[in-house]
């Protein structure tokens, strides 16, 4: 064979140079395969461990959402400053060029619409595995209803889509839903963030609360938060930092960011706090010099 006559002989082994140590940078998520820890790095910078996950999935419960009548004009010019994208398939491929090259966190439940006015029930399949491997999904996002009429269902939803997500290295975000029956307590989101990481949730999406620093620690996986209703900018930025700092990995922010007077700001000032350090008041002082 042609190519087997003078090769450089191989001599270079850097014998002085120890292998790398393996250790994996996101909590409890250490002992997964190769291709479930390379979504994962996508998914969190490896650097600062953390993510800001922009969350545009609102119109799968609330139809047409403030901010997202037009999800090709206002998402498109915020995916740059976003480290993930996280919506449905039929948002994602119908608005959403796939040249955008950004981790997606598939949205893959339906729940119930606003019309029932309930979020305690739902968590039906809403997209399988196979589906969201065709869409070259990083990870997928079940939400489940801890406490409420729809968790059996939600739970199932999550443990099965777990099972898949072994199977072909897609990590599984488990979103803690707050209904009509659920209080926003320390205790209730210490139960559910637990109960969904102990059902194998790679990570875990819930809302900041007193003692949060307590929910996080008792979670064996990162947690990141939701945004929630929308808040002034300051009052956004304050939350974000408190998370945090008592340790969340990022956010999963919607409506702060893509209803706030200037997105693409708010955006940036969120990311500086979730990968550089910056605290509230850094993080608005930045946002006003970009608006
Ligand atoms: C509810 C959700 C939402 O659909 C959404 O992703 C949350 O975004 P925000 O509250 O920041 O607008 O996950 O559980």
């Amino acid at each position: 064979m042609a190519d087997s006559i003078r090769n450089k002989v191989a001599k270079d082994y850097h014998l002085e140079i120890a292998p790398p140590k393996q250790d994996f940078f996101a909590k409890g998520l250490g002992h997964g395969d190769w291709g479930m820890k390379n979504r994962l790095s996508r998914l969190f910078n490896p650097k600062s461990g953390n993510t800001v996950m922009l969350a545009f999935d609102h119109g799968y419960i609330m139809g047409s959402t403030s901010g997202l009548e037009r999800i090709d004009v206002t998402i498109t010019p915020l995916a740059e400053y976003a480290d993930v994208l996280m919506a449905t398939r039929g948002a994602i491929r119908s608005c959403i060029s796939p040249t955008v090259n950004k981790p997606i966190c598939l949205r893959a439940t339906h729940d119930a619409s606003v019309l029932k006015n309930d979020m305690s029930v739902g968590g039906g399949c809403g997209a399988d595995m196979e589906a969201a491997l065709r869409m070259n999904a990083s990870a997928v996002a079940i939400q489940c209803f801890v406490g409420g009429a729809g968790e059996s269902e939600s739970l199932e939803t999550l443990c099965r889509a777990v099972d898949a997500g072994e199977r072909y290295g897609m990590p599984v975000l488990g979103v803690t839903a707050v209904g009509k029956e659920m209080e926003r307590t320390t205790q209730y989101f210490l139960l559910a963030t637990r109960i969904l990481a102990e059902l194998g949730a790679s990570f875990v999406k819930t809302y900041y609360c007193e003692g949060f620093e307590k929910v996080v620690a008792a979670c064996p996986v990162p947690i990141v938060i939701a945004g929630g209703k929308k808040l002034p900018e300051k009052d956004a930025l304050t939350m974000a930092y408190k998370a945090i700092s008592d340790g969340a990995k990022g956010v999963d922010m919607g409506r702060n960011i893509f209803q706030s007077e200037h997105p693409t700001a708010m955006c940036q000032a969120v990311a500086k706090i979730v990968h550089e350090g910056y605290n509230d008041q850094q993080a608005y002082e930045y946002y006003q010099e970009l608006a």
